[in-house]
């Protein structure tokens, strides 16, 4: 979700006004995701990079994340979605923690779809952290060391948890992952388009959906089947 500075900016406003916007987006995606029965829906909300940001900005984007927890309890719940959320949660300040864990608890079970909130999460720290526990696991004699490959890890990456990524979408006009799902990105479509992340709306959402299914469609098959190599 990218272009919510530049957004603010060309309007002459503060970045904060961007995220502002930029987390009505996030609720009116969500929204649609439900709605067309996606099974999972990963955001990257908030990078490990991103706490080089200066305070106050750092500062606003907590409190429209707790905001955002507090506000769509009951929608999160009503509808069957579960929240779960990744990265380096002790870093999260303590009210975003509050909002988040309990509701994170209490979703844990429902089934329809899972939002994955991407908070303080960054892709090579979270391989890294998979490698530091597998090293640890293999030094106490837990795993065999001959055993590591590609599916032991990846069964291991919380990202993945939710299943591999099908479709990474970005908008901002920007050609990058930036630090996300790198190991989930194997097989996935990528998606780059140019509206910032407070402009984006349904049509845009089902243009990279149609881009996706024209392109499985005529270049082969679903990632899920890809990655069978089939
Ligand atoms: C992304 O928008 C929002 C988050 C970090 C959550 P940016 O803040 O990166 O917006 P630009 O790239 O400066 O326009
Ligand atoms: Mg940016």
């Amino acid at each position: 979700m990218d272009g919510n500075g530049r957004w603010a900016t060309q309007r002459g406003e503060p970045r904060e006004a961007g995220h502002k916007a930029g987390s009505a987006a996030v609720r009116r995606v969500v929204r649609i995701a439900r709605r067309l029965g996606i099974s999972a829906l990963t955001l990257y909300a908030f990078s490990e990079q991103n706490w080089a940001r200066p305070k106050g900005e750092v500062e606003a984007l907590m409190g429209l994340l707790e905001e955002f927890l507090r506000s769509e309890r009951e929608e999160i719940l009503e509808n069957g979605i579960r929240l779960v959320a990744i990265g380096d949660l002790g870093r999260l300040p303590e009210h975003v923690r509050q909002a988040l864990d309990p509701l994170a608890r209490e979703s844990h079970e429902n089934e329809k779809m899972t939002l994955a909130l991407a908070l303080s999460y960054g892709a090579r720290e979270e391989i890294a952290e998979v490698a530091r526990a597998l090293a640890n696991e293999a030094l106490r004699g837990a795993i065999n060391p001959d055993a590591i490959d590609g599916a032991l890890i990846g069964a291991r990456i919380p990202s993945l948890s939710v299943g591999e990524p099908d479709l990474i979408l970005r908008t901002g006009g920007e050609q990058r992952l930036s630090n996300f799902l790198l190991y989930g990105a194997a097989h996935a479509e990528l998606f780059f388009c140019e509206k910032l992340w407070p402009d984006f709306h349904e049509p845009d959402l089902f243009d990279a959906i149609r881009s996706y299914q024209t392109r499985t469609k005529v270049f082969g098959t679903p990632s899920a089947e890809r990655r069978r190599g089939t």
